[in-house]
């Protein structure tokens, strides 16, 4: 079991997670928060390396005799929204806001690394942090890894503050958590004219409408039912402002696909393309699809997830591990996906949800908050599975 923070302790947690989120940074542009990180790694001891992968940071704690090394992961990046909030640590930053609880992760990593110094020498194995930037659909995870973050990597570990979840609460699910994010856009082509004479027309909109709906089949009846995907078009657009009697010669969709099973993932570029190309045509058009892969899946190993669970339970109480249900898997995805399909590891939601006080937001809102009771659950879990696992 590992120690409960210090009050002062506590205090720099808070006011570190404050300052970040008051100065949030998009992705590749965690400048700030990368200096910040590796100025009190340093002032601990460490001697980070900068600029992994564009911003990150990485650093080492050597245990002092052989064994394996893991990688604790937070991520860095804030979105670009305007936050609408009255707390005194709200964003300065006009447009742009940390809605997902990334400042959380970045405090808690760091408090966890400050505390982790006091082991140097005095281990059987390393840790490694790793700092991640531009977790948000910008790939950082695959910049930071490309750059070694995995060099020598022998299991990972990583944690989300969650607002699905009552704080006081740990969400450990073995297999996957959270979808394969994919993004698609299509554009279907007919032959525009006018309104009142359709006949002299191929009407992108219709075959718009039709490919629109002919895509929830998918999941309806070419995904197992045993499996889960989301097909999700979240934009059609077609035709100039203010018209209304003129048919135009092209429709735009744009969507998402998730998918946690590999084999319902493979599957899903050339199925949506398949409708998207074979609906337009039946109806006279012409589509074309462009397809992007955002991040796997991320499927938890086993005995990472048992082991993480151990460590949750002695810290929380044995009711306190959620394993089934909301928030402890979303369809939401996550790039943590790309260092646990090649090491073994976890990832954990850690509750950040108080109803009592508000605190009840979805992440990516304008309003998100969590409740700071949940970082130091963050930063115990995190040194509690590095100690666990390297048999500290
Ligand atoms: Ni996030």
């Amino acid at each position: 079991m590992t120690a409960p923070l210090t009050a002062p302790e506590r205090a720099a947690l808070i006011a570190t997670r404050r300052d970040l989120h008051a100065h949030p940074e998009l992705a590749f542009e965690e400048r700030r928060t990368a200096a910040l990180v590796a100025d009190r790694l340093e002032a601990a001891g460490y001697r980070p390396r900068r600029g992994v992968g564009g911003t990150g940071v990485l650093a080492d704690l050597d245990g002092g005799a052989p064994g394996p090394t893991i990688l604790l992961r937070a991520d860095m990046d804030a979105l670009p929204l305007a936050e609408e909030s009255d707390a005194p640590y709200a964003s300065t930053a006009p447009g742009r806001m940390h809605a997902c609880g990334h400042d959380g992760h970045t405090a808690a990593l760091l408090a966890c690394a400050e505390r982790l110094a006091g082991r140097r020498g005095a281990l059987r194995g390393r840790v490694r942090l790793c700092f991640q930037p531009a977790e948000e659909g910008r790939g950082g995870a695959e910049r930071v890894i490309a750059d070694g973050a995995l060099d020598g990597v022998d299991a990972c570990f990583g944690v989300h503050l969650w607002t699905e979840l009552d704080v006081g609460r740990v969400g450990l699910a073995e297999g996957p958590v959270m979808a394969a994010v994919d993004r698609f856009e299509a554009v279907i082509e007919g032959q525009g004219g006018h309104g009142a004479i359709p006949h002299q027309t191929r009407d992108p909109v219709v075959a718009a409408a039709h490919v629109v709906t002919a895509l929830q089949t998918i999941v309806a009846r070419t995904v197992s039912p045993l499996d889960t995907a989301v097909v999700t078009v979240a934009r059609v657009t077609a035709g100039e402002p203010g018209s209304w009697n003129i048919i135009p010669r092209t429709a735009r969709l744009a969507g998402t696909a998730r998918a946690y099973g590999d084999e319902t993932w493979a599957s899903l570029p050339a199925r949506i393309e398949q409708v998207v190309r074979g609906v337009a045509e039946a109806l006279g058009c012409r589509a074309t699809l462009e397809y992007e892969r955002i991040c796997a899946p991320t499927v938890n190993e086993p005995a990472m997830t048992g082991l993480a669970r151990g460590v949750a339970r002695d810290l929380l109480g044995p009711d306190a591990v959620a394993t089934e249900g909301e928030g402890v898997r979303t369809l939401a995805g996550e790039d943590f996906s790309a260092f646990l399909r090649r090491v073994p590891g976890c990832f954990a939601f850690v509750g950040g949800r108080n109803a009592a006080r508000g605190l009840v937001h979805p992440h990516h809102s304008p309003r998100f908050d969590f409740d700071e009771d949940a970082l130091e659950h963050a930063v115990r879990l995190l040194e509690g599975v590095a100690l666990r696992y390297l048999g500290g």
